[in-house]
């Protein structure tokens, strides 16, 4: 339940969303005075931060969308979308935004395009973009064997990896070892078959990409851990940490954010790096965006 000081503030904010008339505007002698614009109070940011933060079901239909209205990346075109979550869970105007913005409303698989291959570096590929089961990146490298388990990268991927693990070195004096870089599409097929006979197909789709949806396709994803460790342990170590606060400057990004499942697709993976180049590994980090929003609003825009 929200606690009063969350309620009161989200009564004050409604009070504040109710549109006013400014004063006329002051016209020149002679002139015909400017008509009386309709307009809204602008919120401040601390107040847009809260709205935000505002569960969709505490707004009807109407005040529902024309509170999303005032906070960036509303979509009128979406706007029965949005709806949909009013009642469907307890979701942050923040969140709805996200979901439906990503397209994370539609059926995960049945509802897949084909990725863009024009999109380079800034493929998306996940649950709703999907890569044909022959394709392969075209300048794929072994990954350099000093920081390595074996295996390939694209080029300039493995030089960006090259680079970092030579900085997480120098500047921290840790190791860190690339444990799985590209996977065909054949390999991902018999990692996702032995998952589902595992777990079953619900929890293994929470981990586990299907084939043809699993970024390690593109030759641009890697998962790290540190010397002799494991996945599941290097969210507790020091090259994890380093990882998080540098990977960007190397132009990777941790691909699925704790908490993020509802936009990525899959539980917190802290092992998992996309390389997107610097630029846009910045200011995904900066502006704590999933890549999902990042492509809706950024690549696609
Ligand atoms: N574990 C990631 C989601 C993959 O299978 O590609
Ligand atoms: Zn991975």
């Amino acid at each position: 339940m929200p606690s009063e000081p969350l309620i009161a503030l989200a009564l004050s904010l409604l009070i504040s969303l109710v549109p006013f008339l400014p004063a006329a505007e002051k016209s020149a002698p002679g002139e015909e005075p400017a008509p009386a614009v309709e307009e809204q109070p602008s919120l401040s940011e601390e107040q847009l931060a809260a709205l935000a933060q505002t569960p969709a079901s505490w707004f009807d239909e109407p005040a529902l969308l024309d509170a999303l209205s005032k906070l960036p990346h509303y979509d009128e075109t979406r706007a029965q979308r949005y709806l949909a979550y009013r009642t469907n869970g307890t979701w942050t105007l923040e969140q709805v935004l996200r979901i439906v913005n990503t397209d994370n409303d539609l059926p995960r698989f049945t509802a897949a395009v084909d990725a863009d291959l024009n999109d380079g570096d800034l493929i998306l590929v996940n649950k709703y973009s999907r890569l044909a089961s022959d394709y392969v990146p075209e300048d794929l490298v072994t990954v350099e064997p000093a920081y390595s388990n074996g295996g390939m990268l694209k080029s300039e991927v493995n030089d960006a990896f090259c680079d970092l693990v030579e900085a997480m070195w120098a500047e921290a004096g840790l190791h860190l070892v690339n444990a799985s870089p590209y996977r065909s599409y054949s390999l991902q097929s018999s990692l996702y078959a032995r998952y589902t006979a595992r777990d079953g197909a619900a929890a293994a789709d929470r981990y586990s990409a299907r084939p043809g949806y699993s970024e390690h396709q593109t030759g641009l994803a890697l998962d790290v851990i540190a010397p002799g460790g494991t996945l599941n342990g290097f969210k507790n170590t020091q090259q994890f940490v380093w990882m998080r606060d540098n990977a960007h400057r190397f132009g990777f990004i941790l691909r699925y954010g704790d908490g993020m499942e509802y936009i990525t697709g899959y539980k917190f993976e802290p092992w998992h790096y996309r390389y997107v180049g610097v630029e846009a590994a910045t200011f995904i980090y900066e502006n704590g965006l999933t890549f999902e929003e990042y492509y809706a609003y950024y690549v696609k825009k």
